[in-house]
């Protein structure tokens, strides 16, 4: 993969497709490709964000023209890599509670992945399935990787319209890159794609460039931390490490956020603690279903399970790589007030 160069730089190539995104294969035929980063294509898109190719073309478009968004609706964003299914486990448990006690025997994530209750738009949504998405019972829980940028209006909310609540989860820069380059090396691998030249010092200067799916990583998050700081009623930001640290406390916040707070009986029964339980990485990694399940687009639900620990980059990158990317950061961030959570 090292060898295949892309084909064409993002400074030298044509600008970014901005707008309206329905229409952005038909504007711009060929805007900046990079085939480095296995499985699929990116394209390098509106605010420079690179996204695969599959998502330019058919995700993107199909939630701006299939989705219809409920003010109910609650959207967990993130980058990947970054505690999407955790949260995605602790939100569906949080906000179902009423009809799926955590302490059920026959709870939805005790036979169905995370991915499965809660499904992602900008990746599975398209003009086919749309009737899926529209017969979920409100209140819903659906996910996105895409940046907030490239959301619509019906989400974000603009003019008349109130938009939904999103909740976003942020991940230190060198843990996410990790995550990604292990994860990603596993799914390409399954798919038969050879991975051997996508070591951590390709993926990291892919990953430095902002060249990987969703990148840049920093500016993903920056542009929904923004957003939390002007309109904290309508996005919660997160931090993975954070969570880890605090998830108790992270449950009520995010029930509070929703409108769904956690009564005196249920403080008293401990509900809390037993939706953490049941999120809890050991847990979810244990059921039968995320041990041999797989993704209805064919990836393994194992994979989406390794350590969840903050600072595991140390095991992978050396302080020289890790200085290279946290300066990149660091320069990157000057001035907007906003910093990741430090795992030295
Ligand atoms: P690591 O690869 O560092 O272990 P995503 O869900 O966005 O794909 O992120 C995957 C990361 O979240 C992986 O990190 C994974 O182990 C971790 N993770 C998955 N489920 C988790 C859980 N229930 N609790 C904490 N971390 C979890």
């Amino acid at each position: 993969m090292a060898s295949r160069q892309p084909e064409d730089d993002a400074q030298e190539g044509p600008e970014p497709v901005t707008t309206p995104h329905a229409d952005a294969v038909k504007i711009i035929p060929s805007p900046p490709l990079e085939t480095r980063w296995p499985p699929f294509a990116l394209r390098r898109y509106a605010g420079g964000f690179w996204l695969p190719e599959v998502t330019v073309k058919e995700g993107l478009p199909a939630v701006h023209s299939c989705f219809v968004p409920r003010p109910s609706d609650v959207i967990l964003a993130s980058f990947p890599k970054s505690g999407t299914t955790w949260l995605k486990a602790l939100a569906f448990a949080t906000l179902k509670r009423s009809t799926h006690p955590p302490s059920d025997g026959n709870h939805p994530l005790r036979h169905r992945s995370p991915h499965e209750c809660v499904r992602f738009l900008g990746i599975e949504l398209n003009d086919k399935n749309k009737d899926e998405f529209e017969a979920l019972p409100s209140p819903r829980v659906l996910a996105t990787h895409l940046p907030y940028s490239l959301l619509p209006g019906s989400i974000t909310g603009d003019g008349e319209r109130s938009g939904c609540r999103i909740m976003y989860v942020c991940r230190e820069p060198k843990d996410a890159l990790v995550s990604y380059w292990l994860f990603t090396r596993k799914a390409a691998l399954a798919r038969g794609v050879n991975v051997r030249s996508f070591t951590i010092q390709e993926a990291l200067e892919l990953f430095c460039d902002g060249r990987c799916p969703g990148g840049p990583q920093w500016q993903h998050v920056l542009q929904y931390w923004e957003e939390s700081v002007s309109r904290p009623d309508k996005v919660l930001f997160l931090r993975y490490e954070e969570m880890l640290l605090e998830p108790e406390m992270h449950v009520r916040k995010l029930a509070k956020f929703i409108g769904c707070e956690f009564s005196g009986v249920e403080e008293e029964g401990e509900v809390v603690s037993a939706i953490v339980e049941l999120c809890s990485l050991g847990k979810l990694r244990d059921m039968e279903v995320n041990r041999n399940g797989s993704t209805r687009l064919g990836t393994k639900n194992e994979s989406f399970f390794r350590k969840g620990v903050a600072g595991d980059w140390s095991n992978h990158m050396t302080p020289e790589m890790a200085q290279r990317l946290d300066k990149v950061v660091d320069d990157a961030l000057q001035g907007t007030g906003f910093a990741f959570s430090s795992t030295t």
